[in-house]
């Protein structure tokens, strides 16, 4: 579906909109590090325990579907000056420029949610060309390469 990405919003999620979440959060190819949901109860649960109450968690919308994730994560006590950025769109929208719209309005929005952050940061698999390009759209820099650092689905 061809779209035009200015018309990306970030707004707060609603229970109601889980089959739009299931479409892509069930899909290997938008979960691909994380743990793909297999059942609506629970996406239902991690909507409810973990989106609506998280600050940092933005869902992407477009034409009032959920389209997206972009979750800002501070650390805490004297890691509060940095944040982990992670974002994933649903596959039929990828190439469109959403997530990079996404990204820059939910970083505009960082100051005023955490005002002692001053860093954000992102960690991506080498392959995942994409994701990279997203980062460094939005104004990222490559800062290095970390070998070995964690397991990703088992391997
Ligand atoms: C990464 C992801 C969010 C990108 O979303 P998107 O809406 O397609 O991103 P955008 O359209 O804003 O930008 C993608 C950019 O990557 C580029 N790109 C895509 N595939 C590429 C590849 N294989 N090599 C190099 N660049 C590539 C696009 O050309 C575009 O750059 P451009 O605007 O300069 O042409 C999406 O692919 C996704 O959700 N992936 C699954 C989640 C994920 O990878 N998580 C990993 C966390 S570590």
């Amino acid at each position: 579906m061809e779209i035009d990405s200015s018309t990306t919003i970030l707004r707060p999620f609603k229970l109601s909109d889980v089959d739009d979440f299931m479409i892509w959060a069930s899909d290997d190819q938008v979960m691909r590090p994380w743990n793909t949901f297999t059942s609506k109860e629970e996406a239902l649960t991690y909507i409810k325990d973990v989106c609506i109450p998280t600050l940092g968690a933005r869902s992407i919308y477009i034409l009032d579907r959920w389209i997206g994730i972009v979750l800002i994560y501070p650390g805490s006590d004297d890691d509060r000056c940095r944040a982990d950025i992670r974002y994933a769109v649903a596959v039929e929208f990828w190439g469109q420029g959403m997530a990079t719209k996404a990204v820059k309005i939910a970083l505009s929005e960082v100051s005023k949610d955490f005002p002692e952050v001053v860093r954000l940061q992102a960690y991506v698999d080498v392959q995942n060309k994409a994701y990279q390009r997203v980062l460094e759209k939005v104004g990222f820099l490559h800062e290095g390469l970390l070998r070995k650092y964690c397991y990703l689905k088992g391997q």
